[in-house]
Formats: C-alpha cells, structure tokens, sequence
C-alpha cells in the first residue's frame, strides 16, 4: 500500500481506471509514475496535465502499444535506462470491441501476457532483479462471463488464470502477483459497451436494458 517513492510503470495509465490510478499513486508520493499508452492527442493532453500538477520529473509518456513487442521492450528500456529498475507494474490497458474481437484478445490478454512475463524477466530475483509487484486488471466478467460479451469475458477469465497461476512463483521470482476485477465503471470505456455492435445471435436491446444501474463493487484480490 505503501507507495511512496516507487517508480510504477501503468499501461493504459492515461485514461478511465489507469489515469485514476496513476492519480492517485502521485498523490501519494510515487517517485515517478510511467505511463504506457497509445499516443492520441487526448493521451498527451492528459499526461501533460498530470505534469503541471505533479511536476515534470515525477510521470512521462512512452508510446506502447502493448500489442507490439518491440514498444514493449524500448518502453521498459527507457524507464530501465532512467531508474536502474522499477517497483510495480500495472496492467489497465484494455478495450472492449466485439467486432474487432481478435484484437481485443491481442490488447486484454496476450498484450498483458507479453509486459508482464517482460516485468518479471526484468525485475525478478531469479534474475537477480529486488523483486516487486504486477497488479493486473481483470474484470467481474472473468469471474462469471456474462453471455452479452463473451469474448471480453473470455480475455478477462485468461487474465485472472495468469495472475493466480504466476503468484505461486512468489517464492522464486520476489514478484507479488496481485489481481483487481472492477466491476462496471463509468469510464470512456461505457459508453462503448452500449454502441457497439454485437454478434447478430445476441440482442443488443436486451444487453442496454439488462445493464442499467449494474454498477457493482469491484473485487480485489
Ligand atoms: N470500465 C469498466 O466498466 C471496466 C470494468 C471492468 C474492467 N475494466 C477494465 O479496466 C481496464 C481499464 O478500462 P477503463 O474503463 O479505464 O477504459 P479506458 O478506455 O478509459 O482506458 C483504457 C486505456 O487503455 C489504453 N489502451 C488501449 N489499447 C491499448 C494498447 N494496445 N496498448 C496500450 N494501451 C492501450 C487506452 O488508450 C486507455 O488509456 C481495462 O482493462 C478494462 O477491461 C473496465
């Protein structure tokens, strides 16, 4: 809980529950908090707002596309290259497309697969690195796929498989493997849920209808 002085790496950090987070942790005397985003004016406007408020030296863009290997690899470089190492990684970046389904698969799972087992090779004591924390986040779906998106269900059940199944390494790697799963949350995530197009065998009105005012608690593990 404690994290003052950290330097945290976020992706999807610019926006909805990652920008809330790196808020926060800012607030509360993160060293330096690296945000691994898609670069979008809207993204730079927010991160340059985060550095008038906290100051220049304290957060910073690094253009990642978690889908890309080789922005992963540079991204982690550059805060290597500037701290030596880094505490804590958070997985937020994700979308939520049934059209695009195979990319959605691409950013919320195989993306996270990709930066966390990256964090782990970097700073993992089996590698001689201290250790430190990956906070992934999954969704109340993982837990109980809701039939009106099955698919982002399906990439957030693989995203609590690969939190739970890597925690038990703990022992070797030094790295806490710890798991969020927010429930529906008001974000420019929303309204996305609800003008999407759906699959022609689900009901699209029914989904709208079903949804309101079901914004639950999140879980966290
Ligand atoms: N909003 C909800 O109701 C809700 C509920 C449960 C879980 N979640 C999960 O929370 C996380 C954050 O969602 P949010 O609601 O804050 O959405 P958001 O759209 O506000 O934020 C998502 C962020 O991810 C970034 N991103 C998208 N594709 C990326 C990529 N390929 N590489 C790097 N960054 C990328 C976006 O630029 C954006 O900054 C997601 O993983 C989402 O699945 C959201």
């Amino acid at each position: 809980m404690n994290v003052k002085d950290k330097v945290i790496v976020i992706t999807g950090g610019a926006s909805g529950i990652g920008l809330s987070c790196s808020e926060k942790l800012l607030l509360r005397d993160a060293k330096f908090v690296a945000i691994f985003d898609v670069p979008s004016p809207s993204v730079e406007a927010t991160v340059n707002k985060l550095k008038k408020q906290f100051g220049d030296n304290r957060t910073g863009l690094y253009a990642c596309d978690v889908t890309k290997n080789e922005q992963v690899e540079s991204s982690f470089g550059k805060v290597i290259d500037l701290f030596g190492s880094f505490d804590v990684l958070i997985n937020s970046a994700g979308i939520f497309s049934q059209v695009n389904w195979q990319h959605m698969i691409d950013v919320n799972f195989t993306g996270l697969v990709r930066t966390t087992l990256k964090a782990i090779d970097l700073i993992g004591k089996h590698k001689g690195g201290k250790g430190g924390t990956i906070l992934n986040v999954a969704s109340t779906l993982g837990f109980k796929p809701w039939e009106y998106m099955p698919i982002y269900s399906g990439t957030k059940s693989g995203v609590i498989g690969i939190t739970l199944g890597l925690k038990h390494f703990y022992p070797i790697t030094g790295v806490r493997m710890l798991l969020v799963c927010p429930g529906f949350t008001d974000t420019s995530f929303s309204p996305k849920l609800f003008s999407a197009t759906y699959f022609d065998f689900i009901d699209a009105e029914k989904l709208k209808e079903n949804t309101k005012g079901k914004i639950c608690q999140p879980w966290v593990f």
